[in-house]
């Protein structure tokens, strides 16, 4: 009897398009609005003080209907319908937020579930301010890989659920909203390399005050009666976040552009996150940035919303006529971790 040498067992490999593009962006934001005179009666301060060491004149704020998984639906309703495709068509679904509190299962399914999109992948990510361009980085590989055809990618958060009123440092920075866009195949690069990464030895900078457990144990032991907060917030240790920001993401914003063998001057747009004006501003002057580059300010009206702030900024150029679809944007986000992801796209 002979002995065959069958070769080994090799998985067929998993194609799919050369390259990704972004079909399709939409935002949502909170009805109501909170001006700085509303923040003034929480904290010791002034609406001058908030605008020129933020940017910020009002954000919004969620209402009890307008819940992450509304907000998420409302706003990838309008970017699937930009990017021309039925929801049955996309393969999964990626909800990037530090702010869904209930813990599993992920909202991404419900999210994907709402929408129509039939039994696409679903989860959540956590990757705060840099949660987008996280998002965008595994809509790229999935798309390029043949995992999913069309990928939603949604920014989302409620963080007037994780605001402590009472503290100066934050309560006048953050809000609520959502943002999505329709990540699909196409013939040329329309993503660059994600240059991204975290330093955990920051975790602590900006962070939850307490663990979910802890807040519980400390409710149990003090019988509902203590004075202290219980309820977690997000606590920042903002020079420290504002330096780290200034001199270490100017950095990584120049390492997308080199990336993607873009220069500043042939950028249709900048669309950092939505953190602080003055760190926008610091990022424009180290990148040399042409004053001819528009540059997303979305802040002003709508706070730092986390995963949601480029992809609602993104949204507001292309409605206002700022930037076009088919400009080339410098997108790049920033936060809790420390974590950041910054590269050059193609506006839809
Ligand atoms: C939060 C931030 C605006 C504070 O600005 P700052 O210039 O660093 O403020 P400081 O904490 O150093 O305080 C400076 C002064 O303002 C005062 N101050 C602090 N908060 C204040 C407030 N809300 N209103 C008025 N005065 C305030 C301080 O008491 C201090 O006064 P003093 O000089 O008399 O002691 C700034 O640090 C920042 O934007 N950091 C980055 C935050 C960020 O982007 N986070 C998101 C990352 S995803």
């Amino acid at each position: 009897m002979t002995e065959t040498h069958d070769a080994p067992a090799r998985i067929r490999p998993s194609r799919g398009a050369d390259f990704s593009r972004i079909y399709g962006v939409g935002g949502y934001r909170p009805v109501r609005v909170i001006p700085n005179e509303e923040v003034l009666q929480w904290i010791d301060s002034s609406d001058e003080w908030i605008r020129t060491r933020s940017g910020i004149s009002e954000r919004r704020w969620a209402g009890p209907e307008e819940t992450v998984s509304e907000m998420s639906v409302q706003a990838a309703g309008k970017a699937i319908a930009q990017a021309g495709i039925a929801p049955e068509q996309i393969g999964a679904v990626v909800v990037s937020t530090v702010s869904h509190l209930k813990q599993t299962p992920a909202i991404a399914t419900e999210i994907s579930h709402r929408l129509g999109c039939g039994t696409a992948a679903a989860f959540d990510i956590s990757a705060a301010c840099a949660g987008f361009g996280y998002g965008l980085s595994l809509a790229d590989g999935m798309v390029r890989t043949g995992s999913a055809e069309y990928v939603l990618v949604i920014g989302v958060e409620r963080l007037s659920d994780l605001t402590d009123t009472s503290d100066r440092s934050t309560a006048f920075i953050f809000g609520d909203g959502a943002g999505a866009v329709v990540v699909g195949p196409a013939a040329e690069p329309g993503i660059g390399k994600m240059v991204w990464g975290s330093d955990g030895a920051q975790a602590d900078v900006i962070s939850q005050t307490q663990a979910w457990d802890t807040a519980f144990a400390k409710e149990d032991a003090v019988n509902g009666a203590g004075d202290e907060i219980k309820w977690p917030a997000l606590r920042m240790e903002g020079q420290t976040v504002f330096r780290w920001a200034v001199w270490e993401m100017a950095k990584v914003a120049q390492q997308a552009l080199d990336a993607a063998g873009i220069s500043a001057d042939q950028l249709g747009a900048f669309i950092p996150h939505q953190a602080n004006m003055r760190i926008t501003d610091a990022m424009i002057k180290a990148l040399k940035l042409p004053a001819s580059v528009p540059v997303a300010r979305d802040i002003a009206e709508t706070g730092n919303t986390s995963a949601a702030s480029i992809p609602l900024a993104m949204e507001r150029m292309l409605a206002s006529g700022e930037a076009k679809s088919g400009d080339l944007a410098l997108v790049i986000g920033f936060g809790a971790g420390l974590v950041y992801a910054a590269t050059v796209v193609t506006l839809p």
